[in-house]
């Protein structure tokens, strides 16, 4: 069974942690199958799956569905719930209940954004109260208006500073992870030296103790923007487009379904509606 001290024992090994995004049930499966050391429901669905242009119209009540149904698909994963926006900012209980709502949904653990002194005191109430929580520093697309937009974090030695001590804060919290987003790969390396629970990267180089991606952006599932640090695996989108034209074309052309896609009526039944 996959917990938080597996993602420890892989960063104490010295072994990369592999994670991925899903939002549904086919996905998930697949993931499983892969035995991917973690999966994020990530609130990226909003624009991946929901085709929004940012994360911020998504609800706490909707993320669950997607929760469960990333549950039943991947029942040996360790499965993270992304906490949307202003799902856990209004109050200390605001929060709380909606990271309980995430654990009875199925998922393992939760993902919330920055480290200011409320966020912490949150971090320390969910660990506390059984509910593990991944932190995650350098671009936050939550804080995107307040960051001045999409933009590379820790791009001096003194910003860096910042989010390692930021870093460090939710580590003391009970955080059993961080992801980093963004930033150059050396700054992302001198986090992760300097920390002992395991950095997960997205778009900040090799050196942190694990990496995360969009499934639907490595499998080039979803084609509206590819950020620099995506690599694609494949081209879903050029294949479902291709077996969609193909299926489109056999049904105008009367070939499917044929016989064999198609259920037959026994002869005396037949003989009765006059068909032979
Ligand atoms: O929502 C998301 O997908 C994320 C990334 C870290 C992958 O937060």
């Amino acid at each position: 069974m996959k917990t938080i001290s597996s993602f420890q024992k892989l960063k104490d090994n010295n072994e990369k942690i592999v994670m991925l995004t899903a939002y549904d049930y086919s996905t998930a499966q697949v993931l499983d199958k892969a035995d991917i050391d973690g999966i994020l429901v990530g609130d990226s669905l909003a624009m991946v799956a929901l085709g929004y242009e940012n994360t911020y119209n998504i609800t706490i009540d909707e993320m669950l569905i997607f929760i469960k149904a990333v549950c039943r698909g991947a029942k040996n994963s360790f499965i993270i719930g992304d906490m949307p926006f202003m799902s856990y900012n209004l109050s200390l209980e605001q929060g709380l209940r909606n990271a309980g709502k995430m654990i009875s949904s199925g998922a393992n653990a939760v993902k919330l954004e920055g480290c200011n002194e409320y966020i912490l005191t949150l971090i320390k109430r969910c660990t506390e109260s059984g509910i593990p929580v991944l932190g995650h520093l350098g671009f936050t697309p939550q804080l995107m208006n307040t960051l001045g937009g999409y933009k590379i974090q820790g791009k001096t030695s003194e910003k860096t500073e910042a989010i390692l001590s930021c870093a460090k804060k939710l580590q003391d919290a009970g955080c059993f992870g961080v992801v980093l987003e963004l930033m150059p790969a050396e700054s992302a390396k001198y986090i992760t030296n300097n920390l002992h629970i395991p950095t997960i990267g997205i778009g900040a180089g090799k050196y942190c103790s694990g990496q995360i991606v969009v499934t639907d952006d490595i499998t080039g599932k979803f084609t509206d923007f590819t950020p620099k640090f995506v690599k694609k695996y494949t081209h879903i989108h050029d294949i479902l487009l291709k077996s969609i034209q193909e299926y489109k074309k056999e049904v105008k052309d009367e070939i499917f379904p044929s016989e064999k896609e198609s259920f037959e009526l026994v002869k005396e039944e037949k003989e009765k509606l006059s068909l032979v």
